[in-house]
């Protein structure tokens, strides 16, 4: 099973790294591994709106997002990992959610054609961290990831998320967190679907 992390947050050794290093643990208990993108180290510019996509399948824009297209592709579960940044994603993470537009255009491509064929093992993770705690502080993100899962057929089958940490250090003295990450990484690779947040 391949499993992939996208980490949108700028921050090394934050709370959104140190929550994956700890669903890493979890999910390497389960047999499986975790392959994670920093996509803050990579260069990536936003979605021209070209609509070059929507007559091949690809995008025309070339940089470091033509090397993941295939690996998202390949992959069985997905989690998208960001801090929350004024109620939604970060920017990295958002960039990288809009260049999946060509990935929405070849399934477009793929059922007019016939051939797609949608699969329910295909399932998407949001994982977030606010400073703040608020009970809507997490709609925005949610709402955005589980569309981006959405165009690449896959489910939206659960998420993480964590109210109150907000310098750099918080997530890595809350033991409790940590652990409960880890049997988050667990479930994931088990297949346990989690769903755990409504429309
Ligand atoms: C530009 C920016 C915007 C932020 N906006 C919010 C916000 O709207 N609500 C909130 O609760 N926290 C907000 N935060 C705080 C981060 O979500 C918080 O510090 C988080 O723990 C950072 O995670 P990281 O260490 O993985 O980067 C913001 C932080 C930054 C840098």
């Amino acid at each position: 099973m391949k499993i992939m992390a996208f980490n949108g947050s700028p921050r090394k050794g934050g709370n959104t790294d140190t929550l994956l290093e700890a669903v890493s643990l979890g999910v390497s208990g389960a047999d499986a591994s975790l392959d994670i993108v920093r996509l803050s180290e990579l260069k990536m510019s936003p979605c021209i709106a070209c609509g070059g996509c929507d007559k091949t399948g690809k995008c025309v824009v070339m940089d470091d997002m033509q090397a993941l297209y295939g690996r998202i592709s390949a992959a069985d579960k997905i989690i998208i990992a960001s801090p929350i940044y004024f109620y939604t994603l970060s920017a990295q993470t958002k960039i990288f959610i809009d260049r999946l537009q060509a990935m929405w255009s070849r399934k477009q491509l793929l059922k007019a054609a016939g051939r797609w064929q949608p699969d329910d093992n295909h399932q998407g993770y949001l994982l977030s961290v606010a400073a703040t705690s608020g009970p809507r502080i997490f709609e925005g993100a949610a709402l955005c990831a589980r569309y981006a899962f959405d165009a690449l057929g896959f489910t939206y089958a659960g998420d993480f998320l964590v109210r109150g940490a907000d310098s750099r250090e918080d997530i890595k003295k809350d033991s409790e967190k940590l652990k409960q990450a880890t049997d988050f990484g667990r479930k994931i690779a088990v297949k346990v679907n989690l769903i755990l947040t409504k429309d």
